[in-house]
């Protein structure tokens, strides 16, 4: 096995990365309570850029929601919120423009999203952030993938029962 630390395309990447301020890539972060999910979602709203499409996967309890909502504390936002399951898409205005929350579950592909007014969303929004939005990857090349989960993850630490963590996945290999 080589040592992705050896490669220095990986290391070049790496240091990318964290001079945008994004996590650094494939590496699972421990969030012991929410005020530390709270410190990585203003991490990531600082460091994605206006457009930009947010994929969060993990499952039911991960905390995608609660980092949704700590996204738009982050873009200045009052609007109270919550998961989309029935409507879909949520919009909730802030300063720096339009946070749309979408909640893919009940979509059976990318194209149902797309059929939802993805593209047009996205155009104008400040930044899209899809709970349960795997089925996009695909499909949307230039989404960036945050994996949330909930005692998992190869993290010793992580065999207490209730420990979140998230692993940010960036953008996909081109
Ligand atoms: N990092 C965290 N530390 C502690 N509790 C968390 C964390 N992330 C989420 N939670 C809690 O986990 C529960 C489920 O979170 P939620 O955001 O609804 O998950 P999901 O949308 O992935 O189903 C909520 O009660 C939330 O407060
Ligand atoms: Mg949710």
């Amino acid at each position: 096995m080589t040592d992705p630390e050896d490669d220095p395309t990986y290391r070049a990447q790496q240091r990318a990365a964290s001079a945008r301020g994004l996590p650094p890539r494939g590496r699972r972060l421990a969030l012991s309570d929410e005020q530390a999910l709270a410190a990585l979602a203003r991490r990531i709203a600082e460091a994605l850029p206006a457009g930009a499409l947010l994929v969060l996967t993990g499952p039911l309890g991960a905390g995608k929601t609660t980092f949704v909502k700590f996204l738009a504390l982050a873009l200045g936002s009052e609007a109270p919120v919550t998961s989309p399951t029935y409507a879909l898409v949520h919009e909730y205005p802030t300063p720096q423009g339009t946070l749309v929350h979408v909640d893919a579950y009940r979509l059976p592909d990318a194209a149902a999203l797309v059929a939802l007014g993805l593209d047009e969303l996205r155009d104008r929004a400040r930044l899209t952030v899809v709970e349960w939005g795997e089925v996009l990857l695909a499909r949307e090349t230039d989404a960036y993938q945050l994996a949330l989960d909930r005692a998992g993850g190869d993290d010793a630490d992580a065999s207490e029962a209730g420990l979140h963590g998230a692993t940010w996945l960036g953008q996909p290999e081109r």
